[in-house]
């Protein structure tokens, strides 16, 4: 007989869904995920995000920048109840200045939902993330946007995601026209057309007509030739695509595709539905005694992301968890793996989640944010019951390099204390010279943004102004056997050797094309894009 908490659990994670954002800058990140509240019925005008995010931000001076720029450095998590299951989205920033969190908040996430912008499809910064998924192998839903534009054909989209992502498609709508000519999508699962009604940037739910595909007030409605066009797209994709599987989704082989424009809350409620039905639940994670069941009593979790100076005067640090296993709940003791210390779990933060005030309980999928200074690091486990640790997650390779100078040799202590705690808090990677000489820190980041958080902090909370010098690489690589297997490789040409914060070897070089050259020269040498945090 299952316990009462067993039976809880498993009725909490059957109603849970989680997932990250993926896509480029512009493509309508923002705007979807509005939607998807406005939706979710968690707000009830759009509009609301942006603003409250100016509100959240006007208590925090740097991120004061943030708000100059109008854009968002951090990540926060969203929670809404539709159709009676809680969907968190971890949200991550959308912007081109992007950081390793982008890449972490991936690693907390069970689906990932790519978003493309119908006039330009694969986009750069949507194919990178696309990779830390497929790292997981996690479900990919595919939100095509802005349909009510000029946009490519919607079978070449479609052709790009195979081709390029190895991934198989399974069109879950299929769109009426494009453009000017975007009449709406005709959704599969229930064979009816949903009619697109032109509205002005949509703040509230849209109601649009919906009709059996054999009504004769279609031909009435859609130009003929538009008709004729949409229904042989239609044969053809029937007849010559695959079948949904969803064990391919689960498996991130193949993708659900959906249509729409987010602007005018079109096609985000047949995404929602379809995505509830076909997502992920709470999947088990893997650790150090095997795979954990969400429904495991014992609560565990992990930390994804820190976020730090939420509020300067205290210099807080609010620590993201993500739970994997058993029912959290406020004031419990639980013990931290790297430390083997106890730690209250006291104050946990409140989240954007239907206006509730604290958080006081929480189960798998969900996040929590911890308020414990300088307790946690990120990919730290924190459990209760036999030890576990789940594993880490690792450093990404940085694509913009630069020395960091301190030009007053007075203040070299607060600029190394700064460095250091920046480092562990994981706001960027430090790398060293392999020639003992140069003895500045280099900054590697993966967006330009975080040189400027680094720089900016290290002013404000240390009294330290900072110089950077750029250097010429763009592609970093972990040497595979370190240093060892540097030197039996041999002399290399176009490239510089580093080390990482645990001596490790890494590679830089100008470019991919020069990185590609090496290791034809050199296939012995093995090379990675990630390395394990130790
Ligand atoms: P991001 O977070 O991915 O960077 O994108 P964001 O949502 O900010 O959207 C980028 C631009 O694309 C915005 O226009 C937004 O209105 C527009 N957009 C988003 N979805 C759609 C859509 O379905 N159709 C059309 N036509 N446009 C869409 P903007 O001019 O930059 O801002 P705004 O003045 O509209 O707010």
């Amino acid at each position: 007989m299952p316990t009462d908490l067993e039976v809880e659990l498993q009725t909490e994670v059957n109603r849970r869904r989680n997932f990250a954002i993926i896509s480029h800058p512009d493509a309508g990140k923002t705007t979807l995920t509005e939607k998807l509240l406005l939706y979710g019925g968690a707000i009830h005008e759009a509009g609301a995000v942006k603003a409250r995010r100016s509100q959240r931000h006007a208590t925090s001076d740097w991120m004061a920048m943030e708000q100059q720029r109008g854009i968002s450095i951090t990540s926060t998590v969203l929670q809404f109840l539709y159709r009676n299951c809680y969907i968190n989205l971890l949200d991550t920033p959308g912007h081109q200045d992007f950081s390793e969190d982008t890449y972490r908040t991936l690693a907390a996430a069970d689906n990932a939902v790519m978003l493309e912008d119908a006039a330009k499809g694969l986009e750069p910064q949507t194919r990178k993330l696309f990779e830390v998924c497929r790292m997981r192998s996690i479900p990919i839903f595919t939100f095509i946007n802005k349909l009510d534009r000029p946009t490519r054909e919607p079978l070449e989209l479609l052709d790009e995601i195979e081709q390029e992502l190895g991934l198989s498609t399974y069109p879950v709508n299929w769109p009426v026209g494009t453009g000017d000519r975007f009449k709406g999508v005709f959704d599969r699962r229930t064979r009816k057309i949903h009619l697109f009604e032109r509205t002005a940037h949509g703040t509230k739910t849209a109601k649009g007509e919906i009709l059996d595909l054999g009504d004769p007030q279609i031909e009435k409605i859609l130009d003929q030739d538009l008709y004729f066009h949409f229904k042989d797209e239609l044969e053809l994709i029937e007849e010559l695509g695959e079948d949904l599987d969803l064990d391919q989704v689960h498996a991130g082989k193949m993708t659900p595709v959906f249509f729409g424009s987010a602007m005018t809350n079109f096609g985000v409620q047949l995404f929602l539905d379809s995505f509830l039905d076909y997502a992920l639940k709470p999947i088990p994670r893997r650790s150090t005694v095997g795979e954990v069941p969400p429904t495991e009593p014992n609560f565990s979790g992990f930390v994804f992301k820190l976020q730090a100076n939420m509020d300067p005067k205290h210099r807080d640090r609010v620590a993201f968890v993500r739970v994997c296993s058993g029912k959290f709940e406020k004031d419990m003791v639980v013990q931290h793996a790297r430390s083997g210390k106890n730690v209250r779990l006291s104050r946990p933060q409140k989240l954007f989640a239907q206006g509730r005030e604290s958080l006081d309980e929480a189960y798998p999928g969900d996040v929590i944010g911890l308020n414990n200074p300088g307790a946690f690091a990120i990919g730290d486990t924190i459990y209760i019951g036999p030890k576990l640790e789940y594993e880490g997650i690792p450093c990404f390779s940085p694509e913009l390099f630069a020395y960091l100078k301190n030009p007053n040799p007075s203040k070299f202590k607060q600029f190394r204390k700064g460095v250091t705690e920046l480092r562990e808090e994981g706001a960027i990677q430090i790398m060293y010279s392999a020639d003992e000489s140069k003895r500045d820190p280099i900054l590697a980041a993966v967006g330009q943004l975080q040189f400027e958080v680094v720089q900016y902090r290290l002013e404000n909370e240390y009294g330290v102004e900072t110089r950077l010098e750029m250097l010429p690489f763009t592609v970093a690589r972990w040497v595979a056997g370190g240093w060892e297997a540097l030197e039996k490789a041999g002399r290399l040409f176009n490239t510089a050797t580093v080390k990482d914060s645990w001596g490790r070897p890494v590679l830089l070089f100008k470019n991919e094309w020069n990185m590609h050259q090496v290791q034809a020269d050199l296939p012995d040498l093995k090379l990675n894009a990630t390395a394990p945090v130790v």
